[in-house]
């Protein structure tokens, strides 16, 4: 057995460090569910000069300040009377759309709706009025479509915030929109501060190589191969028999599955790392395994180290293309990776 366990997702702070400080400024760091998956990685962010962190949830804010983290935090998320306490009590600011949250809260950033179709008031005459609340310290909107470049709706939406926020005519705002993908691609979208978070994982926006704009990916994914099994002709592996040698081979155990949020859409679907080289997964994922194929001769012994996200040799697998192998996108790779994934962090 390899001192890593079934499955670890180690998580190098360093990584998210320089991430952040190749982001512009002023930077709010995006944590929210458990920073996308990667754990507690607020201090790092804050080391890379993010000066504000964002989160979805009230709880997720009080835990914040439950690790001692003392910076600005914004609660972007809808919040129920209850929740909007909590927020409060954690001193964080929150994001407001409605004239209840806006009286209620302590420090207020007011959404306006400029085409997400979510969260904020399409109502400009509304937000206006929330504006000028004695509370209110942020101005902000969502883009929908900043990861698409050549879309219509992204122009149309930053016009739309701009003139609200000339309308506003306040200089003691802080007033933000965009987020990683905006923040990327249009200077013209960061006002007084961007809003990133998948690009201070290292994970690329625009769903290609985060190389492409310096970003580093933070999180690899371990196991280890747990058995070894000679299959002769007509074996199969895994549930229902979906995959049978039809030569001798070579078929490894790893212990990890969809119970750890390695998804049950990459049977037969995704390559994994051993030996520096990728293999095939091959037969059905299942809850705590999946079997990989190693052909008909091999040098992989029990005990192996396996990659599934990350770089072995010269050989790398990114969350984009797992991601894509799903039909998803990176963001939900790293952010469904169960708690039963130990996280290392690392430097
Ligand atoms: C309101 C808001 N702003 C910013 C972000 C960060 O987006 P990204 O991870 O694409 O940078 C999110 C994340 O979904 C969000 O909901």
């Amino acid at each position: 057995m390899t001192g890593r366990g079934r499955a670890l997702a180690q998580v190098d702070l360093g990584a998210i460090e320089r991430n952040c400080a190749r982001l512009p400024k002023p930077l709010c760091a995006v944590v929210k569910a458990d920073g996308y998956g990667h754990g507690a990685v607020a201090p790092a962010a804050l080391a890379g000069g993010a000066t504000w962190l964002a989160v979805a949830t009230a709880t997720e804010a009080h835990d914040l300040r439950d690790q001692g983290v003392d910076a600005p935090v914004l609660v972007m998320g809808a919040l129920t009377r209850e929740e909007l306490r909590t927020a409060v009590e954690a001193g964080a600011d929150v994001v407001a759309w409605t004239d209840e949250v806006a009286e209620r809260a302590a420090r207020v950033h007011v959404k306006l709706d400029t085409g997400m179709g979510r969260l904020g008031t399409k109502d400009r005459e509304h937000a206006l009025r929330l504006a000028a609340g004695p509370n209110v310290v942020g101005l902000m909107t969502h883009f929908a479509t900043a990861d698409e470049p050549g879309d219509e709706l992204f122009p149309a939406q930053l016009e739309a915030f701009q003139a609200f926020v000339e309308q506003v005519g306040r200089d003691d705002l802080v007033v933000h929109a965009a987020n990683s993908a905006a923040a990327l691609r249009e200077p013209a979208s960061h006002f007084d501060m961007v809003r990133c978070g998948i690009a201070i994982y290292g994970m690329d926006p625009f769903h290609e190589d985060p190389a492409a704009h310096g970003l580093e990916p933070a999180l690899s994914l371990h196991s280890w191969v747990a058995a070894l099994r000679r299959f002769v002709p007509g074996d199969s592996a895994g549930y229902g028999r979906r995959w049978t040698a039809e030569t001798s081979r070579w078929v490894a155990t790893v212990p990890i599955g969809y119970g750890d949020g390695w998804r049950r859409g990459l049977s037969g679907n995704c390559d994994v790392l051993i030996g520096g080289r990728r293999h095939p997964l091959v037969g059905t994922v299942s809850m705590d395994n999946v079997t990989v194929d190693l052909g008909a001769d091999t040098d992989v012994r029990v005990g192996d180290p396996v990659v599934l996200i990350g770089r072995q040799g010269d050989e790398r697998i990114l969350a984009e293309e797992v991601a894509r192998r799903l039909g998803t996108i990176n963001y939900e790779v790293t952010t469904g990776l169960s708690p039963r994934v130990r996280r290392e962090h690392v430097r």
